[in-house]
C-alpha cells in the first residue's frame, strides 16, 4: 500500500492544500469578534505569540507523524508506538463527528452565495429569514447535501487530481477577493443621526490594544479566547494534518511549509477581521459587533450588505463566494482525514471509502437537520450553550475530544517517544529545525499545561476566577 500512496506534487502544492484546511469559517466568523470582544490589538498580539510557540509546535508534530509513519489518523498512532491505537480511534472520530455538521454549515453559506447570485438579496436582510431558513423541512436538507456530494466527489478524484488541483485554484482566488473587499470595507463612510462613521475608525477598534480597565481575570479569558481560536484555527487535533502530512514527499523541507501555512492561516485571519468589523462598525456601531458565529455571519454581514445600497449586491457576492470556498477547503480536509483512515485500516479503494463515508455523512446530516424543526430540543451543556443536534456535535469534538487528543499527543511525543524523534523527522533530509528548544519545551511541559487548563475551563472550572 505504501508504494501506491500519493503525494503532493509540490511543497506549494501541501501549503495551499493545507492551508486550505486552516483558512475556514473560523477565520471568518470567529477570529474578528473574538479580536472586537478581547481587546483588540491585545488579542492581535497574544495570538500571534502563541502562533509562533503553541501553534508552530502542535502543528510540526502532527504533519511530522504522518510523514512519518505514511499512514492516516486513525493507523498512525498504534503505528508509532503498540498501544496507542486508541489515540488514532480518537483522532478519527474527531473529523466523522464534524463533517456533517460542517456541511451542514458549508449548505447555508451555498444558499446564501445562491440568493445573491440569483439578485433575490434583499430578503437576506429581513429579520427571521436565517432562522425560518434553517428550520424549514427541505431546503436545508438540500443545500447541505450539494455541499457533502461536491465535497465528496473532489476527495473521489484522489490527492493530486482532487485535493492539489482545488487548492491551487481556490486558495489564490480567496486570497483576492479578501484583499479586494478589506480595500472596499476600509473605505466605507456612512452618516446616522448627524455622526459620521468612517471604516477608518472601525480598524482602530481592531488593531489597537485596548487595556485599560482590564483586570488579571480578563486577560486569562483573553489568553484562553486565543488559544482556543488558535487550536481551531490551524486544524489540529482532527487527524487532518497527519493525513495531509503522510502525503508530504521525504525532501521537501518541512519548517518552511509549516511557517508558510501558518502565515497564510493567520494572515486570512487578520483580513478578515479588517474586512468586516470596519464594515459592521460603519453600519451598525460598536453593539453590532456583539453578534459572533453563525449570528454574525448570516444575520449581521446581510444587514451591512443591505445598507450599502446597490454594490451590497455585489460585494456580496464575493463575500459569499470567497466563504463558500473557505470552508469547500476545509470539508476537503476533513473528509480526507476520514477517507483515507478507511483506505489504511480496511484496505478498501479510495472510491470505496468515499462512498461510505458520504452515506454516513449524510445521515447524521440529516439528524442536524432535523435538530433545527422536527426532532428540536434545547439541552444545556456545561458551557451555558442551549444545544440541540449541531451544538452538541460541536461540543463533544471541539471541547471534549480534541483536547483529549492534543494532550495525549504532547504525552506520547514528549515523553514516550522523545520530541528528538519529530526533529529527528523534520532534519532528516538535511533541513533544518529552527526554534528547536523551544520545540522541546513547549512539546513538555507548556502545551500540555495549556491544554489541560482550556479543556478544564471548557468545564467552567476556572469561572470563580472572574
Ligand atoms: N480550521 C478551520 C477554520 O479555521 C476549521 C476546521 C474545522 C477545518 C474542522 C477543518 C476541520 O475555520
Amino acid at each position: 500500500m505504501e508504494k501506491n500512496r500519493h503525494s503532493f506534487s509540490s511543497s506549494l502544492g501541501f501549503v495551499l492544500a493545507a492551508a486550505g484546511s486552516a483558512v475556514g469559517l473560523g477565520n471568518i466568523w470567529r477570529f474578528p469578534y473574538l479580536a472586537a470582544k478581547d481587546g483588540g490589538g491585545l488579542f492581535l498580539v497574544i495570538y500571534l505569540i502563541l502562533a509562533v510557540t503553541f501553534g508552530f509546535t502542535l502543528l510540526t508534530t502532527e504533519i511530522a507523524i504522518g510523514r512519518k509513519t505514511r499512514q492516516s489518523p486513525l493507523t498512525a498512532y498504534g503505528e508509532l508506538k503498540k498501544g496507542w491505537g486508541g489515540l488514532g480511534i480518537m483522532a478519527c472520530i474527531v473529523p466523522m463527528m464534524i463533517m456533517p455538521y460542517y456541511c451542514v454549515i458549508g449548505g447555508w453559506v451555498l444558499k446564501y452565495a445562491v440568493d445573491f447570485m440569483t439578485g433575490d438579496w434583499i430578503k437576506t436582510a429581513a429579520d427571521g429569514y436565517f432562522t425560518s431558513f434553517i428550520t424549514s423541512d427541505a431546503e436545508p436538507v438540500i443545500y447541505g447535501v450539494i455541499f457533502l456530494a461536491v465535497t465528496c466527489a473532489i476527495i473521489y478524484r484522489g490527492v493530486n487530481k482532487g485535493i492539489e488541483a482545488f487548492s491551487r485554484i481556490l486558495m489564490p482566488v480567496l486570497l483576492f477577493l479578501i484583499i479586494g473587499i478589506c480595500v472596499f470595507s476600509l473605505t466605507l463612510t456612512h452618516e446616522e443621526g448627524g455622526v459620521v462613521r468612517t471604516g477608518m475608525q472601525g480598524l482602530k477598534l481592531f488593531v489597537i490594544p485596548r487595556l485599560s480597565g482590564m483586570s488579571a481575570s480578563d486577560f486569562l479569558v483573553v489568553l484562553m479566547d486565543a488559544m482556543g481560536q488558535l487550536f481551531y484555527s490551524l486544524s489540529i487535533a482532527m487527524g487532518i494534518m497527519v493525513a495531509y502530512g503522510s502525503y508530504v514527499k521525504d525532501d521537501a523541507n518541512l519548517m518552511k511549509s509549516i511557517n508558510q501555512i501558518e502565515i497564510f492561516d493567520t494572515g486570512v485571519a487578520v483580513l478578515a477581521g479588517v474586512m468586516i468589523i470596519p464594515a459592521v462598525f460603519v453600519f451598525m456601531g460598536e453593539e453590532g459587533m456583539s453578534a459572533s458565529g453563525p449570528g454574525l455571519m448570516f444575520i449581521s454581514i446581510p444587514k451591512v450588505f443591505q445598507a450599502m445600497g446597490p454594490a451590497g449586491h455585489i460585494i456580496g457576492i464575493l463575500f459569499f463566494v470567497m466563504v463558500l470556498f473557505a470552508a469547500l477547503t476545509s470539508s476537503m480536509s476533513i473528509l480526507e482525514a476520514i477517507v483515507s483512515s478507511f483506505m489504511d485500516q480496511f484496505g478498501v479503494s479510495r472510491e470505496k471509502a468515499t462512498v461510505i463515508e458520504f452515506f454516513i455523512a449524510l445521515f447524521f446530516e440529516l439528524l442536524v437537520c432535523l435538530g433545527y424543526n422536527k426532532l428540536y430540543f434545547e439541552f444545556p451543556l456545561p458551557n451555558g450553550v442551549k444545544a440541540q443536534v449541531l451544538d452538541i456535535m460541536d461540543y463533544v469534538s471541539n471541547n471534549i475530544l480534541m483536547p483529549i487528543v492534543s494532550i495525549a499527543t504532547c504525552i506520547l511525543v514528549g515523553w514516550v517517544l522523545k520530541p528528538e524523534f519529530i526533529v529527528d523527522e523534520v532534519t532528516k533530509n538535511g533541513s533544518k529545525f529552527g526554534r528547536k528548544r523551544l520545540f522541546i519545551i513547549m512539546i513538555k511541559y507548556i502545551a500540555p499545561v495549556m491544554l489541560l487548563i482550556l479543556f478544564l475551563q471548557s468545564f467552567g472550572v476556572f469561572n470563580f476566577l472572574k
